[in-house]
């Protein structure tokens, strides 16, 4: 939610400033501002819409300065105004502030310094703070001028409740930024003879893949020629620099319409990169190098709880599934937004994973640390390196799924349940599973690159599909067992992008209410894989059939049905139950997407939403 950018060095700000906003513009796009400092003054230009609007506003300004920071919106406290835009300037004009969180005793400060004589121009909780470092700065008149501005800043930022990531300018320090985060990521790239300070690493990868992960509690003091991190209560940090594994070109579009379509057709290579190394020498189960358990904590482990939000939840409840299957551990799955302020008796003996793409998660978090804080040993499967998530959970696996910008999560989903149906064998295999099941279940696995590749290469049947049910105004996803969550995401999916009304149920659960919307204007998305329950799955179209209701069947190959059933099929490779969750997600993702297409949304950044959900 909101994406920062910052940057100190020779070069003129402004340009790198939009070039970072443009890549973080996934995070919020209610409204984009940037302010650079040149001669002890500020050039603010801020505009409601798109980072374009932005840039076609800046043509009219100078903005010469060499340091900057700039912000795109997701807007919480206030409207979407230019005025509730960010950056926000202190009224006494010294200093600059973007911001990424939320100020949660903001009008208390506000109060005060409205007492004060400060003035506010927004609705917004950050112009608080801005004024708040205002006014400390103005307290801290003996304090030497080489710190006067760190310290008005920490000072501040010991009085705020809630959670921010922000970059501060001051127009009495020249070339120098300040930045601090908790709870909201933070980035700070080392370049050439310069700095950039960011809320994710796609914003700074065109300059340099050398960055220091911020943790909560820090404040980063930046000059061209160099950085110093403390704390709130001013103990020095040494800084820990780590490499980007990812280059640019991983985080652009190249010949693809939109993000969305590129992270689909890239699903079989983040499948590849996700296994890669992972395999036994036997080939017979998993290894995980992160997860910082043994063979004897596991068999220690009597039940895993997973917790996540939204996509991610959905590849908790396939990781249920494949677990309870082929390990014969009982799984609990909660939301991670529900599960922070359930106070759940979770049991001794227990593992705590969670789920997220981003890492960022709030609720997510927060799930985490209660689980933490009440002893429980913790993992977490993400694929942001070096995210708060990753960071905090006690072990871990990296999904190596590579940079995902469109807001509809699809490469990270199928690479979750990848990693989930990995982690079944491997505790299947420390549990009941022989040698000879594991080999075949590892080789189901390796296979399922290729799989995908088959389903993707009926792109262009889904689309023609996606064309005649474009006009519907309500869709029903129906499957059971592990494609039940699968028929989940696939609801979701068609709604966050082509905001129509879809619902995910097990398909038997139908008879018990959602039948009542069925009517010829309502079509069925119907999970019919060969396998134990088809006939019952069959009986199940035949009832949506016989209301007279459109089914587009997702079945695989080999598969019959009776005559006129089906309005339209679609076949994916007959398969491993282990993989068939991820084989059958493709065909509901291009679905969902060609639909949004077709009706002309905005696929990568469909209205209201943001990529990563980093407030309550
Ligand atoms: O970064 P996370 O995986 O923690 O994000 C969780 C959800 O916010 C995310 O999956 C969301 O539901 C996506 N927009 C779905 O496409």
């Amino acid at each position: 939610m909101c994406g920062i950018v910052g940057y100190v060095g020779k070069q003129k700000a402004s340009a790198i400033l939009l070039e970072g906003l443009k890549r973080l513009e996934y995070r919020g796009y209610d409204s984009a501002g940037l302010a650079v400092e040149h001669d002890h003054a500020f050039e603010v230009v801020k505009k409601v819409g798109r980072v374009n609007n932005l840039v076609a506003e800046t043509a009219h300004h100078r903005l010469a300065g060499t340091t900057g920071i700039s912000h795109t919106r997701w807007a919480t406290h206030g409207g979407v105004t230019d005025a509730n835009a960010h950056p926000h300037v202190s009224s006494d004009g010294k200093f600059a502030l973007v911001h990424n969180g939320v100020i949660e005793n903001y009008s208390g400060m506000k109060k005060f310094l409205l007492g004060q004589g400060y003035k506010f121009l927004s609705e917004t909780d950050t112009e608080a703070l801005v004024n708040l470092i205002a006014y400390h700065y103005k307290k801290e008149v003996d304090r030497p001028d080489s710190s006067r501005f760190l310290e008005s800043v920490r000072k501040t930022l010991r009085h705020v409740e809630g959670t921010y990531g922000i970059v501060v300018l001051c127009t009495e320090h020249p070339n120098e930024l300040v930045a601090a985060r908790k709870g909201s990521p933070l980035i700070l790239g080392i370049g050439d003879g310069e700095f950039l300070l960011a809320s994710d690493v796609s914003a700074i990868i065109s300059r340099t893949q050398n960055v220091v992960y911020l943790k909560d509690g820090e404040i980063v003091d930046v000059t061209p020629k160099n950085f110093t991190i403390t704390t709130l209560d001013q103990a020095d940090v040494a800084p820990v620099i780590d490499r980007v594994t990812w280059t640019l070109e991983d985080a652009e579009m190249g010949t693809f319409a939109h993000f969305m379509e590129k992270e689909i057709f890239e699903q079989p290579l983040a499948l590849e990169n996700g296994m890669r190394g992972r395999f036994s020498e036997d080939q017979s189960t998993a290894n995980f190098g992160g997860l910082n358990l043994t063979p004897a904590d596991f068999r220690l482990i009597d039940r895993i709880y997973f917790c996540a939000c939204g996509t991610a939840w959905h590849a908790c409840l396939v990781a249920e599934h494949l677990i309870e299957r082929f390990a014969r551990v009982p799984v609990e799955v909660d939301y991670a937004s529900e599960f922070r302020y359930r106070n759940v008796p979770l049991r001794p003996n227990s593992l705590f994973f969670v789920i997220s793409q981003s890492g960022e998660t709030i609720d997510t978090l927060a799930a985490l640390r209660e689980a933490k804080r009440k002893g429980h040993v913790t993992a977490a499967i993400c694929n942001v390196v070096g995210s708060t998530i990753a960071r905090e959970s006690d072990g871990g696996i990296y999904q190596h799924a590579g940079p995902e910008i469109g807001v509809a999560s699809t490469k990270a989903f199928t690479s979750q349940i990848l990693i989930a149906s990995m982690f079944a064998l491997y505790v299947a295999r420390m549990r009941d599973m022989s040698f000879s099941d594991g080999v075949q279940y590892v080789q189901a696995l390796k296979q399922a690159p290729d799989l995908v590749r088959k389903v993707l290469e009926q792109a262009p049947h889904i689309k023609e599909i996606a064309k005649r049910y474009a006009h519907h105004h309500d869709f029903l996803f129906l499957g059971r067992l592990s494609l039940f969550p699968i028929a989940l995401e696939g609801a979701l999916k068609l709604k966050e992008i082509s905001y129509i009304h879809a619902e995910g149920y097990p398909a038997a659960e139908m008879k018990h209410g959602p039948i009542a919307l069925i009517s010829e204007n309502c079509p069925t998305v119907f999970f019919a894989p060969k396998g134990e329950i088809f006939q019952k799955v069959v009986s199940s179209i035949q009832e949506i059939k016989a209301r007279r209701g459109k089914t587009i069947v997702i079945t695989t190959e080999g598969s019959e049905f009776p005559a006129g059933l089906t309005d339209e099929i679609i076949t994916i490779p007959d398969c491993h139950e282990a993989v068939l969750p991820i084989v059958a997600a493709v065909p509901v993702q291009l679905l969902s997407y060609y639909i949004a297409v077709e009706l002309g949304r905005d696929v990568d950044k469909p209205r209201n939403l943001a990529k990563s959900v980093t407030v309550e």
